[in-house]
């Protein structure tokens, strides 16, 4: 008996001594902290917000409202190149949650216009839900603005199986931010940085000399190319030499005015890109002809490198001009390899030159200078 009591007693004080050795560690905001409130997404279908959206998860949010001139548009087009950056870990172990500000008018249907001219990514939800829920939500997500116009545009992050929560600007260095989201995974591998190295492009940017490239690239490139196509607004290659440069600094400093006085070409454009608007950046005039310069710039640049690339194929086609057609076509190919490979030398070049190495071979041929 009195053995018996003793043995107990003794594994008691084990458990005891173990329990103080590895105390589990609390997690401030657990499924304690966050409402499991009714959240609706973009298509419609709903979710209980701490179960189905944050349990275990590795979680992004950030706040919008999809009749937001300003900020809005810019954080949901920088939002989407970091999710490029995250690959197929987002709708995996990754889950970014844009949540609206203004659940009155964003339903789903609203969010859904929205959410389409970004593109739309597996695990990337637009979400509302019942305004004073969403309201409980976001305060407990840290956005505490008392107004709209007050709203940030930072993110909140967080590993709900660790509890580690914090908060980051979306306006910092892309790169920066896919990485501190990657981090929040202890699996995060050395692999995984290489595919981050291999996406590189803000980081060459970083490193520009030209005014207004370091802007563009943080204010304009989520939703505009220069040569390429749209994106989420209109491709801006040679805009300068279809349109009027005061008209180009209205519609960079005041878009919004533009849009209000009924400027014909700019309604016509409101037409073309219905679900996004171009948006209010406060840029100052300097900004704005800096930045305009540098569209210039870059629509010279890439005119050149069409031009080498047509001249390149010609060459091929020239080549083996005459019986063998087939071949001709087949090598042009080849040449359009050959292009594409010497492309790619040339961002390993814009890489190289971080680290003060130059590399004579690829002089003058990184697009990117
Ligand atoms: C949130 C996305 C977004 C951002 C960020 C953005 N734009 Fe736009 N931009 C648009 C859309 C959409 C339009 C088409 C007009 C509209 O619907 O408001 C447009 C139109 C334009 C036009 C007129 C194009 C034409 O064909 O005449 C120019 C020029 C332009 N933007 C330049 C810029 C520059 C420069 C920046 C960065 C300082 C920038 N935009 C940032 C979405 C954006």
């Amino acid at each position: 008996m009195i053995a018996k009591a003793l043995a107990r007693c003794a594994a008691s004080m084990i458990a005891a001594a173990l329990l103080m050795v590895a105390p589990a560690e609390a997690k401030t905001w657990d499924e304690n902290y966050f409402p499991n409130y009714t959240v609706y997404d973009q298509d419609g279908n709903s979710y209980k917000f701490y179960d189905d959206l944050v349990r275990g998860k590795i979680v992004v949010a950030n706040f919008i409202y999809t009749t937001c001139t300003d900020i809005c548009g810019l954080a949901t087009a920088r939002m989407a190149q970091v999710i490029e950056g995250l690959g197929d870990r987002m709708g995996e172990e990754i889950f970014v949650y844009s949540i609206t500000l203004t659940p009155e008018i964003d339903t789903p249907e609203t969010l859904k216009k929205f959410t389409t001219a970004f593109g739309e990514v597996d695990g990337w939800k637009f979400l509302t839900g019942d305004p004073e829920e969403m309201k409980e939500l976001r305060w407990k997500l840290g956005e505490r603005s008392r107004f709209l116009g007050e709203h940030r545009s930072d993110m909140v992050m967080g590993n709900d199986t660790d509890g580690y929560w914090r908060r980051i600007s979306l306006m910092g260095n892309l790169d920066s931010v896919t990485r501190e989201i990657l981090d929040l995974d202890p699996q995060f591998s050395e692999n995984s940085q290489t595919k981050i190295a291999r996406l590189g492009n803000q980081q060459r940017h970083a490193l520009s000399h030209r005014p207004g490239e370091g802007l563009f690239q943080k204010a304009c490139s989520g939703c505009h190319k220069i040569g390429g196509g749209d994106r989420i607004g209109p491709d801006l290659y040679d805009v300068s030499a279809k349109r009027g440069h005061d008209w180009l600094m209205r519609v960079l400093i005041e878009p919004a005015k533009l849009r209000d006085e009924g400027d014909p070409l700019f309604t016509e454009l409101d037409a073309q890109y219905p679900n996004v608007l171009m948006p209010y950046l406060d840029l100052s005039e300097a900004d704005a002809r800096d930045v305009l310069k540098y569209i210039d710039w870059r629509s010279a640049e890439v005119r050149e490198i069409r031009i080498w690339d047509q001249a390149i194929l010609d060459a091929a086609g020239a080549h083996d001009a005459g019986a063998h057609v087939h071949e001709a076509g087949a090598h042009a190919h080849e040449a359009e390899a050959d292009a594409h490979d010497a492309e790619a030398h040339a961002h390993d070049a814009g890489a190289h030159s971080h680290g003060a190495e130059p590399d004579s071979h690829v002089t003058g041929a990184d697009p990117n200078g």
